[in-house]
């Protein structure tokens, strides 16, 4: 049996994770800001399942819960925790864009720090990052959504060559676009859309695997990795092309 925090795992592929992790017999704590998005049968079907109330944002509450949890044992660490846009606009909003960056990237620090820790000491541990390939290129109307994923793929990759010294594996998953309730609210066209089940189980074998980077479906990974490649004033002339422009706002 293994331990795994996993951090907004109240929805979305957090919840599909746990619950696949759960099913294997293994322990599970989630956190999110409203726990009450929980399934209420949740805790009777899964007695191994533990919940903490927090916001990522909290530094102390993150580092708190992951002290808690890890007193019955910590192996993996899933960052996944995150916010997005919404429909997107090409004004940015300051607060909208602070509060991003807030949770996608200082709430990784937050819950990655403490763990760190705890792995250091016990001499193994397993960090996961759920960026996304929208942290692969700057994409119109999502500035702030782009920045966070891109800063946190970086992030992981240096602590994917620094953490092993100290048995430490990290693992940084790039997904596409999976149906969520985070994506519902996307108001632009979603290519190769997952369903929700599908994506955490592609997810959960990376992480079985110990990959140190994921990225899927392949078919958006692709058209990711050209377009980070392409000369940058080719890719601002796609990126004005009508299919593209998603938003006049
Ligand atoms: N869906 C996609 O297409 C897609 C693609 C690439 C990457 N991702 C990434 O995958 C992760 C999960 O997204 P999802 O699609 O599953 O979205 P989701 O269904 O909206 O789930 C997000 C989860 O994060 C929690 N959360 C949000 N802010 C939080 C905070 N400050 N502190 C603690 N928990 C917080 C939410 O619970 P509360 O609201 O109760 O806090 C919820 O449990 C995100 O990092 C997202 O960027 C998603």
């Amino acid at each position: 049996m293994k331990s795994y925090f996993i951090t907004g795992g109240t929805t979305g592929i957090g919840w599909e994770l746990a619950k696949l992790f759960l099913k294997e017999g293994h322990r599970v704590a989630v956190c999110g800001r409203v726990l009450e998005k929980l399934p209420k049968t949740a805790k009777e079907e899964y007695p191994l399942l533990h919940s903490y109330e927090l916001s990522v944002t909290d530094e102390v509450a993150t580092e708190k819960a992951i002290q808690d949890f890890a007193k019955g044992g910590l192996d993996v660490v899933v960052a996944n925790a995150g916010i997005s846009h919404g429909s997107k606009s090409r004004w940015p909003d300051k607060e909208v864009s602070k509060s991003i960056v807030n949770t996608n990237l200082l709430g990784v620090i937050n819950t990655f720090f403490p763990a760190m820790e705890i792995f250091k000491e016990q001499g193994s541990g397993h960090l996961v990052a759920i960026a996304s390939i929208a942290g692969y290129v700057g994409l119109p109307g999502a500035s702030a959504y782009s920045a966070s994923k891109g800063a946190l793929i970086h992030l992981c990759e240096s602590y994917a060559l620094d953490l092993p010294n100290w048995g430490i594996d990290v693992t940084t998953i790039c997904p596409g676009f999976i149906d969520t309730p985070l994506t519902k609210k996307n108001d632009h066209s979603m290519p190769f859309l997952m369903s929700c089940e599908l994506g955490a189980l592609k997810i959960k074998k990376a992480i079985d695997k110990k990959k140190v980077l994921y990225i899927f479906p392949w078919q958006m990974a692709l058209v990711m990795h050209i377009l980070r490649r392409l000369p940058r004033s080719i890719y601002r002339k796609l990126m004005k092309m009508p299919m593209a422009d998603y938003s006049k706002k």
